[in-house]
């Protein structure tokens, strides 16, 4: 396994201002921002930064696009690795390639982003993994994220943040949660959605109680939908129209 062809270098802009979040939540990534680019000056007064954060919950509410608006935000490069593809069945092979990727993301004071960090943090496993060697595995992680400098920046992603071990969560100054947003909120991200497409196409049937990302893939999908019928419809008169066209000039 090459680990650099797992690192994804993202490099799509995104912003926070794209994404719908609640006050305290837009808050604290905000203030993580602004702590970065004023690094070296709360540094000269002692302060720590804070540099791991850890953005956990529902799938599809805006996890990963926080991070990488974080990245472009400080103009940071973003590389991006999820655990499930570095997990090997050798121990050591894993830390040794989740420490390569570390000392990357330390070298170009990057934000490194691990996504379904549960994948190592977990102490129990389903299948029949010895528990000493997920233990080591942790072990090795929480050294890891101890000597990660502070002008990089270290932001793990879980849909499962029971599974993590304790003194794993310990580690992350910051902790995010994102939750299925409410009908209402949902409500409003459609209207947005829809707003670019013309208004007779705008009163499509919503879907509620889903992720952000759901209901976006399913106004898509049911735009895209009518525009082809649309689409089919107008093209079929055309030759229709040709047709007669045709006709007309034939008999006459
Ligand atoms: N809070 C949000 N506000 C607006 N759009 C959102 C939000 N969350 C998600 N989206 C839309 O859904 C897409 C997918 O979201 P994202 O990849 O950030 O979710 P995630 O939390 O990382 O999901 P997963 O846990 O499955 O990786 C985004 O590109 C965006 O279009
Ligand atoms: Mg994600």
């Amino acid at each position: 396994m090459f680990i650099p062809d797992l690192i994804i270098a993202d490099k799509e802009k995104v912003s926070l201002d794209d994404l719908i979040l609640d006050d305290l939540n837009r808050q604290r990534l905000e203030q993580a921002i602004r702590e970065h680019r004023f690094g070296k000056e709360l540094q000269q007064y002692g302060l720590p930064l804070d540099n791991k954060i850890l953005l956990y919950g529902e799938s599809g509410c805006g996890k990963t696009t926080a991070a990488k608006a974080i990245a472009g935000a400080l103009g940071k490069n973003i590389l991006i690795l999820n655990l499930s593809n570095v997990i090997s069945s050798r121990v050591g092979e894993t830390a040794q390639h989740v420490k390569t990727v570390f000392d990357k993301a330390a070298r170009d004071k990057a934000v490194l982003f691990l996504d379904e960090f549960d994948q190592i943090g977990k102490t129990r496993s389903a299948d029949d993994r010895d528990v000493g060697e997920l233990r080591r595995l942790v072990n090795s992680m929480i050294q890891l994220i101890d000597y990660f400098p502070q002008d990089a920046l270290l932001i793990c992603a879980t849909n499962h943040q029971s599974f993590i071990d304790p003194a794993l969560l310990r580690r992350f100054q910051l902790k995010i949660g994102f939750s299925l947003p409410s009908n209402e909120i949902l409500d409003g991200y459609y209207d947005k959605l829809l707003l670019s497409f013309p208004p007779e196409m705008r009163g499509i049937q919503r879907k509620f109680d889903v992720s952000f990302a759901e209901a976006r893939d399913h106004t898509f999908t049911t735009i895209k939908s009518a525009l082809l019928e649309k689409l089919e419809q107008s093209q079929k008169s055309s030759f229709q129209r040709e047709e007669e066209t045709d006709n007309i000039s034939l008999s006459g």
